[in-house]
């Protein structure tokens, strides 16, 4: 079969690389319960460490979380400074653990928006996960994938203007690589909470082969059993990348015997 190496690699593993949730669902929760929308987005945080702690685990290689998108400053003035305190705080109580616990921290999205104090943070909690080489948690926050596309294409369209590339010779490796999320990589699993069925402007590039799970739960609530419940459905599916089923199945046998082979 003539699918890539890295496709080939896909289809033989039962087990997600890559896992990327859109965690949608805090506001509600908390509306549930009678309280402010906040309170929601507080509670989001022990998910997120329950999630983070639970893709370890399974031996997940990257977790990538959508905590704040580039349209998500369309809310309300004081849900979007919470928000950025939020942020703040967590960052700064979080980063030992994420330390102690060998996970490399990345933030992905227009970071240029945020308050200095923030930027700083970010740099600190980055670089102090920096040579850490166990899961890799991309936190994507004013994110967008339309302005990664459109980041990208600018700094290509520079190198053009430079003479160091060929208008012509621009392919899909180029444009992943100038990409803020082109140390994401491709996503094998994306998990959407909160009932919802959208992308939401999240990782457009990178889920272009995605298995798509949503997941009624609300973030709040996303516990192990839900997570190990999309991990399920990631398992029992035949990614095909383009080829037929045969083919697949084919792919797979080979591998076997080679396995076997050299067992
Ligand atoms: C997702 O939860 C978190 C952020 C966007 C920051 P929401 O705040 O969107 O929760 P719902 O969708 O209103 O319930
Ligand atoms: C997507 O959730 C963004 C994050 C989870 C951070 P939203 O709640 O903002 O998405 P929409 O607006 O319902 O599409
Ligand atoms: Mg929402």
């Amino acid at each position: 079969m003539t699918l890539p190496e890295a496709q080939q690699l896909a289809v033989k593993d039962a087990m997600p690389k890559h896992v990327a949730i859109i965690m949608d669902g805090n506001g509600r929760w908390a509306q549930q319960r009678g309280k402010l929308r906040m309170f929601g987005h507080q509670a989001g945080v022990k998910s997120v460490r329950r999630a983070v702690s639970f893709a370890t685990q399974l031996g997940v290689k990257s977790l990538t979380l959508f905590a704040f998108s580039s349209e998500n400053w369309r809310r309300p003035e004081e849900e979007v400074s919470s928000l950025m305190n939020l942020f703040l705080t967590v960052l700064q109580r979080e980063v030992k653990k994420l330390k102690n616990n060998n996970v490399q921290l990345r933030i992905i999205g227009d970071t240029s928006r945020f308050s200095e104090k923030l930027q700083k943070r970010i740099a600190i909690a980055q670089n102090e996960t920096a040579t850490n080489d166990g899961l890799v948690l991309n936190i994507a926050a004013n994110y967008g994938g339309r302005w990664d596309i459109v980041n990208a294409s600018k700094q290509l369209a520079e190198q053009v203007k430079k003479g160091h590339l060929d208008a012509q010779d621009i392919s899909e490796e180029h444009i992943s690589a100038l990409m803020d999320s082109d140390t994401v990589g491709d996503v094998d699993l994306l998990i959407r909470t909160g009932g919802d069925h959208r992308i939401s402007n999240f990782l457009l590039w990178q889920t272009a082969y995605a298995e798509l799970y949503f997941s009624d739960v609300l973030w709040p609530d996303f516990d192990e059993d839900a997570f190990g419940e999309a991990i399920a459905a990631f398992v029992s599916r035949e990614r095909r990348f383009g080829c037929t089923g045969e083919q697949v199945q084919a792919l797979l046998i080979d591998n076997q015997k080679n396995e076997d082979h050299f067992a």
